[in-house]
């Protein structure tokens, strides 16, 4: 349902880097990237499924739920390191929610934003598995 990338810390008396290239250490060539910060804690993000986006999310600060349904089974993931990313492939339902004040996540995407490729009810997304739209 997911995968957990773990980058590379390359870290020196300087302190830490890590480095992420398109399909290298990341499954895909990165065509955006976002960021959501300053988000409330008793909001909910995302509620949504992508048709073919894939998204890798790295929480860069501080820490978040992510709940991921592929329709058939849940899971919850603390994100909370910024040496990990957690990869997302298309057709996966995801809610972001507990949010901490200092939250920075930090979004790789495949493709560029495109309305068209989002499934917002979770009805319809339950019907797209079902093979209809
Ligand atoms: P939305 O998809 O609702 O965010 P989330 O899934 O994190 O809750 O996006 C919020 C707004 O930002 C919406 O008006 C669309 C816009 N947006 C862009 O313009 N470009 C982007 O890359 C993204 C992710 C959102």
């Amino acid at each position: 349902m997911y995968q957990i990338i773990d980058f590379k810390e390359i870290g020196d008396s300087r302190g830490s880097l890590v480095a992420i290239e398109g399909s290298k250490n990341v499954p895909f060539e990165i065509k955006r990237i976002y960021y959501i910060f300053n988000t409330h804690s008793d909001v909910v993000r995302g509620r949504h499924a992508h048709k073919k986006l894939k998204q890798v999310l790295i929480c860069l600060s501080g820490s978040c739920m992510l709940r991921i349904d592929n329709g058939f089974r849940k899971e919850e993931i603390l994100l909370n390191d910024r040496t990990k990313g957690i990869y997302i492939g298309p057709m996966i339902w995801r809610e972001l929610y507990s949010f901490s004040s200092d939250c920075v996540l930090l979004v790789l995407a495949s493709d560029h934003y495109n309305e068209s490729d989002y499934i917002r009810e979770y009805s319809t997304f339950l019907d797209f598995l079902k093979g209809g739209s």
